[in-house]
């Protein structure tokens, strides 16, 4: 096996706006978010940039030697951690606003840093572009939110396939592309087993710059697929089918400099639609695709709000009466498992019962005993949910678990009677930007503060309640 070179300092990031030089990661938030629930909510808000797009395009520019110029890239805790792995790597970066600019012409560095990759699992997709660029990459396994166990067996036999050699040893994976002189990786025929998005991410960025055609099987369909494909197409890779279950790339010798806007954020835009639902207001966003929201916003029809669609970009939620529903989380274009939480909110006050099965991931229910807490009635059987509407929820001190659990119990607080206050703000902050901003804006009465007392020990929630917390 070729020897790697290990690196263990972290390069200064270059950030024009909230990450400063040397800045240490951002810590967990020991603050708590008040809501006063009740408040009815009115106009419009606007839609981030999609946080898994921009995650997966940051490292798709690894693949280019040049300048990459991105818009549209929300502020968000995942995209910090994420420059600053590509920091380490050699990477100049500089953001300012919403525009991001990457050059990887020097990529230093062929190992990830342990302390930065295990706090952020798509991280773990620079393993594709990395070998691609370098032939030989080492990347600790990844870590996430703690919404089950996430192997990356698809993603190390995938690259397997390519002609890499792949280890994993002490936490550590190893890849390495064997042989002398101009090493690349070899076009092939992969089939996954299971429609992974990181998988698909990484097998296709890695297949841009391979000798020969990849065919990628049974491969995700999620719009964040497509607009990493967008991105790398528009750098001059050759892909076709991306959006589709089958993608074909024919790899190129290298790519050159673009300059690309990020999608916006989905998951973010059904979190408000919710919003709208749950607090009884109607309420508009944008942009947004809605082609992205088709679940969803069936789901949301079926419960009785009417989504409407003003112009290519605008949506508006119009509630009605909250009947109970069915729902059960997919692969795209099915229902996204990140809305699970969200909805489950919105259920709780429903006419009726309902039943949310969660397929995608095996640990994805942290949030029922909080939102049982506020007075929901929830019960878990498997990986179902089983959702006994009631008429009312009260205010409640509650747990995030997971950052899609964060959304759920905001939404839950919003409609809630009394003061909900809910800790665990380092999941929120991770993936929704301005989220309270956002809120105020539209008439919720919200406010972030430090906790008044001593912070309570990391593995210990509320009251009631023993959870685990993990970034
Ligand atoms: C991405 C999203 C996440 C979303 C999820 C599903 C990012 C940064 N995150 O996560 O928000 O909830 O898609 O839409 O884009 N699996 C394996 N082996 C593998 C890879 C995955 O068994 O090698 C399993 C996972 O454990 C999970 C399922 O496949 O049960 C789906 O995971 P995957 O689609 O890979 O999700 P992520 O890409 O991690």
């Amino acid at each position: 096996m070729q020897s790697i070179p290990l690196i263990l300092e972290v390069r200064p990031i270059n950030h024009s706006s909230s990450l400063k030089d040397n800045d240490p990661l951002p810590k967990k938030d020991q603050s708590v978010l008040h809501i006063w629930g009740r408040a009815s909510l009115s106009g419009q808000v606007k839609i981030s940039g999609a946080k898994n797009s921009a995650l997966a395009i940051m490292a798709g520019a690894l693949l280019c030697p040049q300048d990459c110029r991105l818009h549209n890239v929300p502020s968000l805790v995942d995209i910090e951690k994420m420059s600053q792995i590509l920091s380490a790597l050699g990477v100049k970066l500089q953001k300012n606003g919403d525009i991001l600019d990457i050059n990887a012409r020097h990529l230093g560095h062929s190992t990830a840093p342990y302390e930065l990759v295990s706090q952020l699992r798509a991280s773990f997709f620079a393993i594709g572009p990395l070998l691609a660029r370098l032939g030989a990459v080492r990347i600790p396994l990844p870590g996430g939110c703690a919404i089950g166990a996430r192997p990356v067996d698809l993603h190390v036999r995938g690259l397997q396939s390519m002609g890499a050699q792949v280890h994993i040893e002490h936490g550590m994976v190893n890849a390495y592309i064997s042989g002398s002189g101009n090493k690349r990786l070899k076009g092939a025929k992969i089939y996954l087993d299971y429609p992974s998005v990181g998988a698909t991410e990484t097998l296709m960025m890695a297949a841009t710059l391979a000798e020969g055609e990849t065919t990628i099987e049974n491969a995700a369909q999620e719009p964040e697929v497509a607009d990493l494909a967008n991105f790398c197409r528009a750098m001059g890779a050759k892909i076709r089918g991306a959006g589709t279950n089958t993608i074909i790339i024919s790899g190129v010798p290298s790519l050159h400099s673009v300059e690309y806007s990020v999608i916006p954020d989905r998951i973010e835009a059904g979190t408000f639609l919710v919003a709208g639902a749950i607090t009884h207001s109607e309420i508009t966003l944008a942009p947004v695709i809605p082609d992205h929201l088709s679940a969803v916003i069936a789901k949301l029809q079926e419960i009785g709000s009417k989504v409407i669609m003003e112009g290519t970009n605008r949506l508006r939620i119009v509630p009605d009466r909250i009947q109970a529903t069915d729902i059960e989380t997919l692969p795209f274009p099915g229902f996204p498992t990140d809305m699970q939480a969200p909805l489950m909110a919105l259920l709780t006050l429903s006419e009726g019962d309902s039943v949310i099965t969660e397929t995608v991931f095996e640990n994805r229910l942290g949030h029922v005993p909080e939102l049982n807490r506020m007075g929901a009635d929830i019960r878990i059987k498997g990986n179902n949910a089983i959702i006994r509407g009631v008429p009312m929820l009260s205010g409640a001190p509650v747990m995030a678990t997971d950052l899609r659990a964060s959304a759920a119990l905001i939404l839950a607080g919003l409609a809630a009677e009394g003061k909900t206050t809910i800790k665990g703000l380092h999941h929120l902050d991770r993936g929704y930007e301005n989220v309270e901003e956002k809120l105020r804006k539209l008439g919720a009465k919200l406010k972030r503060e430090k906790e008044e007392h001593e912070p309570e020990a990391e593995e210990t929630s509320t009251a009631q309640s023993k959870i685990t917390v993990t970034p």
